[in-house]
Order: structure tokens, then sequence, then C-alpha cells
């Protein structure tokens, strides 16, 4: 048996309906480098998603490598309960400091849930150390991911991943997304997320001495297809939170660390030119270890770490993971935030994304394609319902294979988020294969357990 039918038979892929595993068979990587992983056939595959957005400077990076070597041989691990250690404090800092000091204080989890449900937790007990135990509710956004942990699919709206566990479920507020693409021919980007923010003022008039606090993901729903949404946005659920009493989360899992093009996404809420606004916590994990090892953390203000100061044990944040704050996660975090200041990655990536969008450009009027939508370091388009066809996102995928990209659109939303290594001829190549996938996908006959079932007429 070759290592692909061992893995369907000895491993439950995680977002894998394992009947269709079968018609789409895992690739057995062997190696990564740079941006390319290699099967056991010696194919490459270029990682057109950084591997769940997680890999933000390509496979075994020389300089992450060192890192984590010399971690290795120090310390690999402690726990963060009555023990410290140089990587963990140093990272808490370094964060911190990139906020201006206002989110003063660094809570360690372990994967992107972890840190959801850690920001949910310290918010309701927030408001309960605060004798406001009243304010228990959460309110999250249509559209929204933040992860398959059940408190962090009570605020998601990702109806694959929920529905199924929906009884089990927090009932959470859900309102208005600010998507962009829903804009009416008389309406700018702006004018959504105006609409947007009436809608969640109008929950938060009526429910505010309720409501803990509010968590979106700044810029990009992610795992809904890379939805984007204006900066206005963000603008003015900072006021309302302020003006309601209701602690703002922004989930950066998977828009922090540059990929947006700030390094936290909600730096681009303030105008230019005026000073920075913050949220209240910050959830942050897959590309702060570059894609090395699972860490998360949440930053916090200082006000809500100090709700938590008492004599009495249970008024404080007692959540823990075992790993909490690894060490080598923290070198490799650590080596990760080296990078953004040595290499200057924001301004590389600029220009780097200029690039990729020129050669992209031709998709912007392709008939077959609406809503093209870039920032920083991600592209996504959505193929039109009448071109994609059924299962479009695992055809799109396999037909990828052939041509040396690994890819997995969402739904008919096809996807570009590409480790921050691009030159100008990687992005030619990139762009060419893509619309190559696109045009063998789109032209190719339908399978035939796909094709629509046509009843025989006499
Ligand atoms: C915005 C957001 N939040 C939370 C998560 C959950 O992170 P993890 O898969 O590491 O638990 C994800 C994962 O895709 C995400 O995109």
């Amino acid at each position: 048996m070759n290592l692909a039918d061992r893995s369907l038979h000895a491993i439950w892929h995680p977002c894998t309906q394992m009947q269709r595993a079968a018609h789409s068979p895992p690739l057995a990587i062997q190696r990564g480098q740079g941006p390319w992983l290699f099967d056991d056939q010696g194919r490459r595959y270029f990682d057109a998603n950084s591997s769940w957005w997680v890999n933000l400077f390509g496979h075994a990076d020389a300089r992450i490598n060192a890192a984590l070597r010399d971690q290795l041989d120090s310390l690999p691990h402690v726990m963060l309960a009555g023990c410290t250690h140089a990587p963990a404090v140093e990272l808490a800092e370094r964060l911190s400091a990139m906020t201006g000091g206002v989110l003063g204080h660094c809570f360690f989890g372990s994967d992107g849930a972890s840190a959801v449900e850690i920001a949910l937790k310290m918010s309701f007990h927030y408001w309960r150390n605060s004798e406001r135990p009243a304010k228990q509710e959460f309110v999250c956004v249509r559209q929204g991911y933040h992860g398959e942990t059940l408190g962090a699919l009570a605020v998601t709206d990702v109806k694959v991943f929920r529905d199924a566990y929906d009884p089990l479920l927090l009932r959470a507020h859900q309102v208005m997304s600010p998507d962009a693409r829903q804009a009416g021919p008389d309406e700018s980007d702006a004018d959504v997320a105006l609409r947007a923010v009436q809608d969640l003022e109008r929950l938060f008039e009526a429910r505010h001495e309720h409501i803990a606090s509010f968590i979106l993901e700044p810029l990009v729903q992610g795992a809904s297809g890379m939805v984007m949404h204006d900066p206005a946005y963000l603008r003015a659920v900072r006021a309302l939170c302020d003006r309601y009493q209701i602690h703002l989360i922004a989930d950066e899992i998977a828009v922090g660390c540059g990929r947006t093009g700030t390094f936290f996404a909600f730096e681009q809420a303030a105008l230019p030119g005026d000073p920075p606004i913050w949220p209240d916590l910050v959830c942050l994990s897959k590309g702060i270890t570059a894609g090395y090892l699972p860490l998360s953390l949440v930053l916090s203000r200082d006000f809500i770490y100090a709700a938590f100061l008492d004599d009495e044990v249970a008024r404080g944040f007692l959540h823990s993971h075992s790993y909490s704050g690894n060490a080598l996660a923290c070198r490799a975090a650590l080596a990760v935030l080296d990078r953004f200041e040595v290499d200057q990655v924001l301004q590389t990536n600029a220009q780097r994304a200029l690039d990729l969008d020129r050669a992209l450009a031709p998709l912007r009027k392709d008939p077959r394609i609406e809503h093209f939508r870039h920032l920083g370091m991600i592209w996504a388009f959505d193929v039109r319902e009448s071109d994609a066809g059924v299962r479009f996102a695992e055809r799109f995928h396999l037909a990828g294979r052939a041509h040396e990209l690994l890819i997995r659109p969402i739904g008919r939303t096809v996807y570009l988020m590409p480790p921050y290594v691009l030159d100008d001829e990687l992005s030619s190549w990139l762009a060419h294969e893509v619309i190559a996938t696109l045009d063998d996908v789109l032209q190719q006959p339908l399978p035939d357990a796909d094709r629509p079932f046509v009843p025989a007429t006499a």
C-alpha cells in the first residue's frame, strides 16, 4: 500500500468527508523547500494557500530552523504556571510594543480556536468580576468563522461546520456581514459597511446591558471565502463598542502577521494621519510561528487584566493548556518577528503584491468570474454559479495538482494566500497556472457521477 492509501486507512483527516477522500486522495508530501512541497514521487506543488494560511516564509526556512535548533538544545518546553522563560516573555513584550503598549498582556493558547475560547471567557469573566454579571451574551458577524471547538463554533456562521452541532452551542447574536459584494449598483463598499453598522447599532441599543463582547474578523472573513469589507466598518464598530461598553474582540488568527498589508489588520481601522485605534482583545495564531508549531495568544488591554486581580483565586483567569507558551513555538514566533524587522517584510510584500496583481489582471475582466478582490497578500475571485458546476472546489483542487498547484477553493471561491516569498517570475508562473487550471476545469465535461440528472422524455 502506498502512503496515501495507508493514510486513508489509519488517519481520520480534518475537514474531510472521508467517503469522498478516495476520489481526492491526500498528497503524500515528503519534504518542503521554500514555497514548494515535494511528494513521494518527486512531483512538486506550489503551496498557494500557505498550508492553511500559516506558512509565511516558505517551508524549511533556514533562519527559523536555526532558531529552533538552538532552542531545542536549551529548553523545548516548561509549563507556564509557576515558571516562565525568555522566549515567552520576549514575545509578549514585543507584541505589546507593536500595539504601542495598548494591549499590555499576553495569554498563551495553542491552536487558533483555543485563543477564541480564551477571549470569550475572558470577556464574560471580566463583566462578572466587574459586578455586571448580566453581561453574558456574545455578538458575531454572519459568514464569520472562529474555529471548531464549541465556544468558537457558537460565534461561527459557516453552515457546513456548524449546523450538525447547533443544539450544543451557546446562543450568540448574529449581525449583518459588511461583505462588500453586497453593494447595490449605487452603493460603495463603505455604504455596505454603514448598513452593517446600523444593524449592529440596533442590537446594541436593545441588548447592551446583556452583551459582553462583539467578535469579528477584521477586513477579511477568511473561511467563508475571503470576503472583504471596508475599514470604515472597523472604525464605526470601535466607536459603538465604546459607547455601549461592549468588548471588541478582533480575531486576527487568519488576517494577522502581515496578511492584509499591516502586521495587525486592525491597524487599517484608523484614517491615515489619525491616532491608531485598537480592539480590547486580539487573537493571534497561524502565521505567528510561520507554520512550524501550534501557538496562539490573546493580547488584552490592561483594564481587562486588572479586573482579574484579587485575593480570591477564583476571580483570576484560571484557564490553561498544557502547552501554553511552549518555548519552541515562542522561539519560532520570535524568529518570525525578527524577519518582519530585518527583511522589512511589509514593505517588500507591498512591492511583491503588485507583481502578482498585475499577472492576475486578466481575471478581472474574465466573464466567468465575479468579485475579483485583493488585499495585501490575499487574492480571491468567485466563479459564477452558472459556470462552476457541482463539486467545483474538488475539481479545481484536483486539476490544480496537474499544474503543480496545491490549492483548495472554498465553494466556488478561488483564493491565493501565498507565502511571502514571491518574485516577478514566480508571480507570472503562479497566475498562468491558476488561469490554466480554471480553463481546464471549466472546459472539462463534468464527471458522469456529477452530471445533473435529466429525466428521459418520452
Ligand atoms: C479567523 C479564524 N479564527 C479561528 C480559526 C481557528 O484556528 P485553528 O484552526 O488553529 O483552531 C481560524 C482557522 O482557520 C480562522 O481562520
